[in-house]
């Protein structure tokens, strides 16, 4: 989907945003949670957007799902930081020799783009550990305020190396011109890391569960930028396609990108059932692919779960008994894995399926 463009194509968040931009600007680090495809990265794209309207004020957005373990870590870091003098100083090479030199980093660039890349190899972990202190020591030496987001940060608890967590600690404690945002979707992982006495995160930022959009402003922002490109839609059926996708933004950002693409001048509510039908027709092949990697009790659960379109109490004997699950004992054991997995999730306690397009095409189509 789309990445973040502009406040203009941003519905709502203006608290949050405030909040972000509020807690980095006194001095405050700050860790992000919610379910997957709600809007943190948008959110934190959003705050830097009005933060590098500030004089002063630079932003470093570093996405860590795609790495492994340390050295995967330094790259992507060392890659945000040179990438970022490259957009902002003519200059930028000579800036970061230094840095270069002090990470042993062999700089690249991009044949297409021209943007610098860097390759980085260290052997043990005394010359990682180097690296990464060179890397905030060249934030900490300039003349300016860093915001720097760490995007699905939990991942740092899948490195094999020991301590991550202190680690990173003992330098993002030091740094006065540098504050973080910790982002991430699993909750648990997250608040444990930074709520729980003894470990080194503790207590070491601010929290901000980032709830789904208000679904009348969103609403009224789906409306209004039909309206804007000469074409309608009743608020009425906007307001039933919101609910139809739990105000999930990322369904609810598709769903209405396709609606918007395919409408000539005014929404009809068949051409709403017809884009329903057809955004499940394109993931069908994927779709059945996930029912091999579930047991068929597992299965057989994701199903009732889909058709009563989330449940509160998956151990009620009318549900057991409604779809054919046997006992209440398999019920927790099957949850638990298909939350593992995450092809479930609890919210406000009623358990749902995570991904709402597979959740609409079990419910239709078993
Ligand atoms: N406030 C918003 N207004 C419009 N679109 C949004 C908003 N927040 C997020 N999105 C869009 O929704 C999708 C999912 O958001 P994302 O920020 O990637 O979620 P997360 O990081 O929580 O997984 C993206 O396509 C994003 O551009
Ligand atoms: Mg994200």
């Amino acid at each position: 989907m789309a990445a973040y463009h502009s406040p203009a194509y941003f519905c709502d968040r203006e608290k949050e945003t405030k909040r972000v931009t509020g807690a980095l600007t006194n001095g405050r680090n700050l860790t992000l949670l919610s379910a997957r495809r709600i809007g943190k990265t948008g959110l934190i794209k959003n705050a830097f957007y009005q933060l590098q309207k500030k004089k002063d004020w630079q932003t470093l957005y570093v996405d860590i799902m795609p790495t492994d373990n340390l050295n995967d870590f330094i790259k992507l870091l060392g890659k945000a930081v040179v990438e970022h003098e490259w957009r902002h100083s003519k200059s930028y090479l000579k800036k970061i020799a230094t840095l270069l030199s002090g990470i042993s980093a062999k700089l690249s660039f991009d044949s297409i783009t021209g943007a610098p890349e860097i390759g980085v190899e260290y052997k043990t972990r005394q010359e990682s550990e180097k690296s990464l202190s060179e890397i905030f020591h060249y934030l900490s030496a300039q003349d300016v305020k860093y915001a720097v987001a760490f995007d699905e940060f939990q991942q740092i608890t899948c490195y094999p190396e020991k301590n991550m967590e202190a680690l990173l600690r003992s330098y993002i404690q030091q740094m006065s011109n540098v504050n973080f945002i910790f982002s991430g979707s699993n909750k648990h992982l997250l608040t444990s890391m930074f709520s729980d006495y003894g470990r080194p995160f503790y207590q070491s930022s601010d929290f901000l569960f980032l709830e789904k959009i208000e679904a009348k402003a969103y609403c009224r922002f789906i409306c209004e930028k039909f309206a804007k490109h000469g074409k309608s839609i009743a608020p009425e059926l906007t307001k039933e396609a919101l609910e139809y996708y739990r105000v999930h933004t990322f369904y609810v950002q598709y769903f209405f990108n396709k609606l918007f693409e395919r409408c000539e001048k005014t929404v009809t509510k068949a051409l709403v059932e017809q884009m329903h039908r057809l955004i499940l027709e394109e993931r069908e092949y994927i779709y059945y692919s996930y029912r091999n990697l579930l047991t068929p009790y597992q299965f057989l659960l994701l199903k009732a779960i889909a058709r009563e379109g989330g449940i509160s109490q998956p151990n009620a004997s009318d549900f057991i008994a409604k779809h054919s699950l046997k006992q209440s004992s398999s019920v927790n054991r099957a949850l638990a894995a298909l939350a593992d997995r995450e092809m479930v999730y609890e919210e406000s306690g009623v358990y749902y399926v995570y991904d709402v397009f597979f959740s609409k095409w079990l419910a239709k189509n078993f």
